[in-house]
């Protein structure tokens, strides 16, 4: 049976969420993530916690967990704990899916973030454009995928074009839930592709770089 789909939701109640505080990654060695972030990066280290036990489960695993700022004072944070083991990049899911993205506020700036990183010796990709924004991708020591991203969208265009997020959201769901039907019914097998595509311009360049068949 499908579902009903919203098509006039009331807004929903308002929460008292107001920020990012912070995410945390597992880190391989604290040194080799503080001098990415710090040194690299230009994020400060802020703060620290050492202790055996995890005070959210009460379980030993004892453990280091450190914490840079950003501008806005939210933080990104690493566990080291202690065994120089790497987290395992996810089996089931490509690597530029997973990534946290740091707000910048100018081109000039995110130019200068990828000339910095290049420095470095970091390989970075991009600057990719997005329309709303426009972003660079590089991957911590730890193997986490990092996106630095400058806002092009005003907010008038933002509020826009999220006039348009719940039609759309509904109406891949709805296509979903047919595929789902079809695929229990042996008739697909490839995974659904969207109806619309935002970026045609991403697909006639790779299509360009394929060149002719031979
Ligand atoms: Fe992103």
């Amino acid at each position: 049976m499908t579902s009903p789909l919203k098509t006039d939701r009331p807004a929903p109640p308002p929460a008292p969420i107001q920020q990012l505080h912070h995410y945390a990654y597992r880190a391989k060695d604290a040194e080799e993530t503080r001098h990415f972030y710090e040194d690299i990066l230009g994020l400060p280290l802020y703060h620290i916690i050492q202790s055996d036990y995890v005070p959210s489960t009460g379980e030993y695993c004892p453990y280091t967990h450190f914490f840079f700022r950003l501008q806005d004072g939210s933080f990104i944070a690493f566990f080291d704990l202690g065994d120089d083991q790497a987290a395992a990049p996810s089996p089931n899911t490509p690597l530029w899916v997973n990534h946290i993205a740091f707000r910048l506020n100018s081109l000039p700036e995110l130019e200068a973030m990828k000339a910095r990183l290049q420095a470095h010796g970091i390989e970075v990709i991009g600057v990719t454009d997005h329309h709303i924004f426009k972003s660079i991708y590089f991957f911590d020591p730890n193997g986490v995928r990092l996106e630095l991203s400058a806002q092009v969208a005003d907010e008038f265009q933002m509020l826009k074009e999220s006039t348009t997020a719940h039609t759309r959201l509904n109406e891949w769901t709805a296509r979903k839930e047919q595929w789902r039907r079809d695929r229990a019914a042996g008739k697909v097998a490839a995974p659904l592709k969207p109806q619309q595509n935002d970026r045609p311009e991403v697909a006639a360049r790779a299509n360009a770089q394929k060149g002719p068949a031979s």
